[in-house]
């Protein structure tokens, strides 16, 4: 199984995507402690590494692989430095194996295969030694996670890592579990959630994690959440319990929405805009920010049709009888514009808000009401940059008079 030689990708079978520059600039810099040792599992092409290498120059690293990188890539490796190690990560014998032969880390990067393999009873013993979601019975276990595990035997009691991980290794409610053992037994200090549309070829939502695991804080069961934008920007969300943090990422059932009085229970659809005003500007995109609410005369939108072409060639924009309302934003939560006309694309800070017709009116009138106003401002969670999430929206419940 091999990289293809010239361009960043490689065989998807096993995992192979090379992290952009910036991401590996981004993980890096979250590091605080220069250290003397680093590893780098599944270090393929060498993004980590050579950010690793550029923030901290002198670091000694060592880059295990499974499978052949193109030789450009493992001489621009050498050059730095970095030790190239052929082995298999997946193995239950991998740890020890490493630390006979390297001794424990200060640092690991990684940006493990986001696969399967198969259960084997050492493997499932590896990752129940952390109690993370490991069944006896399941025909395959993740790797990403076999990985995590592998580097938290690998790393020095004082030293830090940061991994990769897509989102639903750590945050739907099947994974809760393992979002308690990286609290509890890793020492997750933060995550900083990646732009959507990073790894479009493989559609998963992904995040930078970073592990501390002699911090205090994580005594207190709490991590940082950032959002990081596609300029490597990072938006801090809030402190979260991995109870709020599995709230706010975990997918809603239908029996969650169905309570009474809500949005959810009037058969609302709620939706964030896939792209920050950032990118969109930068792409030439008009759309809808929170800076938006002020530039118009009332709250009575209407937009310029779009055309066929372009509609819903970068996300679903807003369309007539959507309900506009802000996200986040400490200054613009509790307004509220309808689309009246037209379609637009929204950002990521905006809320879409769909809602069928015949209840269209009297929602609307509520949430642009004075009332409707301090509803949502009700909802607004974070210390400083204020945010409203999905889930809450739905949720939570309306006057009797909306209904
Ligand atoms: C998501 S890519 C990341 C590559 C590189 N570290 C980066 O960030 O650009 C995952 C890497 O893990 C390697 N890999 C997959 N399975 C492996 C295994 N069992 N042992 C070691 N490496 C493996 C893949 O070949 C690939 O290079």
């Amino acid at each position: 199984m091999q990289w293809s030689i010239d361009s960043g990708r490689g065989n998807r079978a096993v995992g192979q995507f090379a992290t952009p520059d910036w991401v590996a600039q981004l993980l890096c810099s979250r590091l605080r402690t220069p250290p003397t040792i680093a590893a780098d599992l599944g270090i393929g092409k060498g993004a980590l590494s050579l950010a690793l290498a550029e923030r901290f120059p002198g670091v000694r690293i060592v880059g295990v692989e499974n499978y052949s990188t193109p030789r450009r890539s493992q001489a621009a490796m050498r050059s730095e430095g970095i030790t190239l190690v052929r082995r298999d990560v997946a193995a239950a014998s991998f740890s020890p194996w490493f630390t006979k032969m390297y001794g424990k880390m200060d640092t690991i990067i990684c940006n493990p295969p986001f696969t399967y393999i198969d259960n084997h009873p050492s493997i499932h013993q590896l990752l129940s030694s952390y109690r993370m979601r490991a069944n006896r019975e399941t025909k395959y276990q993740r790797l990403d996670l076999v990985f995590l595990a592998h580097a938290m035997k690998l790393l020095k009691s004082s030293g830090e890592m940061a991994f990769i991980l897509p989102i639903s290794a750590f945050s739907m409610s099947r994974s809760f579990t393992n979002l308690q053992a990286m609290v509890s037994h890793f020492g997750l200090q933060e995550i900083i959630s990646l732009p959507r549309t990073l790894y479009q070829d493989a559609e998963v939502e992904t995040a930078v994690l970073v592990f501390r695991p002699k911090s205090n804080a994580n005594a207190l069961d709490r991590f940082t959440v950032y959002a990081a934008d596609s300029q490597g920007s990072l938006d801090k969300i809030g402190q979260f319990s991995c109870r709020a943090l599995a709230q706010e990422f975990s997918p809603i059932t239908h029996s969650e929405v169905a309570r009474p009085n809500s949005l959810g229970e009037l058969g609302g659809a709620i939706a964030r805009g896939r792209h920050s005003s950032r990118a969109l500007s930068h792409q030439g995109v008009s759309h809808f920010h929170t800076t938006s609410f002020q530039q118009y005369p009332n709250a009575e939108i209407s937009f310029d049709r779009m055309s066929e072409r372009n509609d819903h060639k970068i996300d679903a924009p807003a369309r007539e009888g959507d309900i506009l309302i802000p996200r986040v934003g400490t200054r613009c939560l509790g307004r509220a514009a309808i689309v009246v006309s037209g379609s637009q694309y929204i950002s990521d800070c905006i809320f879409r808000i769909s809602v069928p017709v015949a209840k269209r009116r009297k929602i609307w009138e509520f949430i642009s009401s004075e009332a409707g106003s301090a509803w949502q401002l009700s909802l607004a969670r974070g210390a400083c940059a204020k945010f409203i999430t999905q889930r809450d929206l739905l949720f939570a419940s309306l006057p009797s008079t909306v209904r």
